[in-house]
């Protein structure tokens, strides 16, 4: 089950990180933030990350290098054989990018020049967030990816108030809002879909009932709760033909999920699967999930660290993406 959890999510990496590109007007404010906090709030010379349900760690390999020169990783998953699959993943990574690699048992240190990247895995059962108080202490930033639609509304106010408790930046990518578009269209598609996402409202073992497709809602009420400010940005899989094996697999998931929420209705739904695996196969079926990403600040911070400390950068759009050789 680990293995072929561990497969899927090295199947849709690609397409993660295809979907976070189209969305990284996100990500050069949060480099904007993070570089001013370092900079002023406490003098730190590491940016401090926790990557909540790391998984096998995709959510590092996007970041870290767009995060700046130092930076200090806590990776929390509650599955073991991930957390070991993601140390590989980043050691394969970190040598890809010219860093000198040194493991650790269950951390991992990357070095180049000017650059010292640490990243520790933790297994923990993140269920109950309040009891996981410890993890959050003295973070710049609380990310995860792909985790939002899976947590409950409960459990989201409480990461809001770990968070606002840090001050810290929040990023959460790729999160499932519930859309998707199949070409060519089948007649059952609408109905598969309702089904799939009356599934994601299941209970997924983080809070109680899960926010599923209103999960970005949710996070939003929570964070503007606790005084924060959001940026919101739609980060979409737009899948092609060729991508067949994620296609597959996806399809498979919605097929299964279906079944499993009207067993009545399985007839219907292996004709409807049948169809689009056979679009899948000769090469004509794009798929369109709808995902979003949120980027949350603390708001007395939100004009803060722009004009304290950038203030030639007041509109967040401006060049300072570009000036990627600044340290944070
Ligand atoms: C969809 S995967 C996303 C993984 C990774 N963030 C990525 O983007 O590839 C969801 C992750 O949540 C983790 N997870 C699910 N329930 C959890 C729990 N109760 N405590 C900690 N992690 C959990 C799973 O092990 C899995 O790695």
């Amino acid at each position: 089950m680990a293995d072929s959890f561990a497969n899927w999510l090295a199947l849709r990496e690609p397409a993660d990180l295809s979907a976070r590109d189209a969305a990284s007007q996100s990500l050069s404010e949060l480099q904007l933030f993070l570089r001013a906090m370092c900079h002023g709030a406490d003098g730190a010379r590491s940016v401090r990350v926790l990557d909540l349900a790391t998984g096998t760690g995709s959510n590092f390999r996007y970041l870290a290098s767009r995060l700046g020169r130092n930076q200090e990783w806590l990776l929390v998953d509650h599955n073991p054989v991930l957390l070991t699959e993601a140390l590989v993943l980043i050691a394969a990574w970190g040598t890809a990018h010219n860093y000198r690699v040194s493991p650790e048992g269950s951390r991992i240190v990357l070095e180049a020049d000017r650059s010292v990247i640490s990243a520790e895995t933790r297994c923990l059962d993140l269920g109950a967030l309040e009891a996981s108080r410890d993890i959050f202490a003295g973070r710049h930033l609380v990310t995860a990816s792909a985790l939002l639609d899976l947590v409950s509304d409960r459990w989201l106010r409480s990461l809001a108030a770990h968070c606002r408790e840090n001050n810290a930046t929040a990023l959460f990518s790729l999160s499932y809002n519930g859309t998707s578009q199949c070409t060519p269209v089948e007649p059952e598609d609408r109905l598969i879909l309702q089904l799939f996402n009356r599934h994601q409202a299941q209970d997924k073992g983080l809070g109680g009932p899960a926010a599923g497709p209103d999960a970005v809602n949710c996070a939003q009420r929570a964070f503007v709760t606790v005084g924060y400010e959001l940026r919101r940005r739609q980060s979409d899989w737009l899948l092609r033909p060729e991508q067949r094996g994620l296609q597959r697999q996806l399809i498979d998931g919605w097929a299964d999920a279906a079944i499993e929420v009207a067993p009545e209705a399985g007839e219907m739904i292996r004709s409807w699967l049948l169809r689009r695996l056979e679009h899948i196969r000769v090469g004509r079926s794009h798929v369109v999930v709808g995902h979003d990403d949120l980027l949350a600040w603390p708001s007395s911070s939100a004009v803060g660290p722009f004009e304290r400390f950038h203030p030639l950068t007041r509109n967040p759009f401006c060049q300072t993406f570009a000036r990627g050789d600044e340290t944070l």
